[in-house]
């Protein structure tokens, strides 16, 4: 039987067993996917251990995605410029790391939500990991331009600096801006911040949504519910990050299998699962 795992610290509550144990069900592949609590300081020792037990990929998870990275002697292009990874597959004697976050994102947002991103107005929220791994792949979907707003104004001009190349390429505007005062009529909204684990709100005004615009927090559960609740008080249409959690996991999957799951079917299974939001 073919081995993959998710690696992180925290990994208890991760839905990823779940959910590529459904993905093999339904493509009919003979696999199994487990969860591995790894110690802080344990993460390159784990990998190597994994690899030997017969490991053909795993999934990271925090707080193992820039080091995944650094371990890996092969990246993808979009795992360059996010800098972090949180796929590995392991071939040949060699690790090729990816990051399927972005293409997660936008495929929730594009295929499952129904909202076309080409010649939108994006507002990014947020400059960390979280925000840097799908910085890459929004661009590739062409929205006429992508604000990148952060409370440390610092932090986000230099994940906009990295992807100025790419952004001209895609002929998308691209800003980075303070949170202070931010307003704006942005069509689709995401926030990339960890600012509702710390129970600190909505990290923006109202004045940035238009109406119907999509407010999308990329954390899903009790941890996305006040932001979901403060756009549909302003007439945004709200979404988790479920579907991108997903789709993200999807993307993983036909990198290791060559065959692309069914995720819109796996997400509703999972929202059924996981009881209303
Ligand atoms: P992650 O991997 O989840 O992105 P991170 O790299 O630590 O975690 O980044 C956290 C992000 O949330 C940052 O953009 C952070 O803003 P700063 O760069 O200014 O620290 C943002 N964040 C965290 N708490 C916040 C809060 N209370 N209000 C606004 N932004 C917050």
């Amino acid at each position: 039987m073919d081995l993959y795992c998710v690696m992180g610290n925290p990994v208890e509550h991760s839905k990823s067993p779940w959910i590529h144990a459904r993905f093999a069900e339904l493509t009919g592949q003979e696999l199994h996917y487990g969860k591995r609590l790894i110690p802080l300081d344990g993460f390159a020792t784990a990998v190597r251990a994994f690899v030997a037990e017969g490991g053909r990929g795993c999934n990271i998870t925090v707080p193992f995605k820039f080091e995944a990275a650094a371990l890996a002697t092969q990246t993808s292009e979009r795992a360059t410029l996010a800098r972090a990874c949180n796929v590995l597959s392991f071939q040949g004697g060699g690790i090729f790391a990816d990051n399927t976050d972005g293409a997660g994102l936008v495929n929730d947002i594009e295929r499952n939500a129904g909202l076309d991103l080409s010649g939108r107005h994006l507002l990014l929220i947020g400059a960390g990991g979280a925000a840097a791994g799908v910085l890459g792949p929004l661009l590739q979907a062409r929205p006429a331009s992508i604000t990148v707003a952060n409370r440390t104004l610092a932090k986000a001009q230099d994940l906009v600096a990295r992807h100025l190349a790419l952004a001209s390429l895609q002929k998308t505007e691209l800003l980075a801006q303070d949170l202070q005062g931010l307003a704006g009529n942005f069509d689709v909204i995401i926030n990339a911040t960890a600012s509702s684990l710390s129970g600190a709100g909505v990290p923006v005004t109202a004045r940035t949504l238009k109406p119907g615009a999509l407010a999308y927090d990329m954390m899903y559960g009790p941890a996305a519910q006040d932001f979901m609740s403060w756009a549909r008080e302003h007439g945004a249409t709200p979404r988790d990050g479920l579907g991108m959690l997903v789709e993200q996991a999807a993307e993983a999957f036909r990198i290791w299998r060559g065959v692309l799951p069914p995720s819109r079917q796996v997400l509703a299974e999972l929202r059924t699962v996981m009881g209303p939001s």
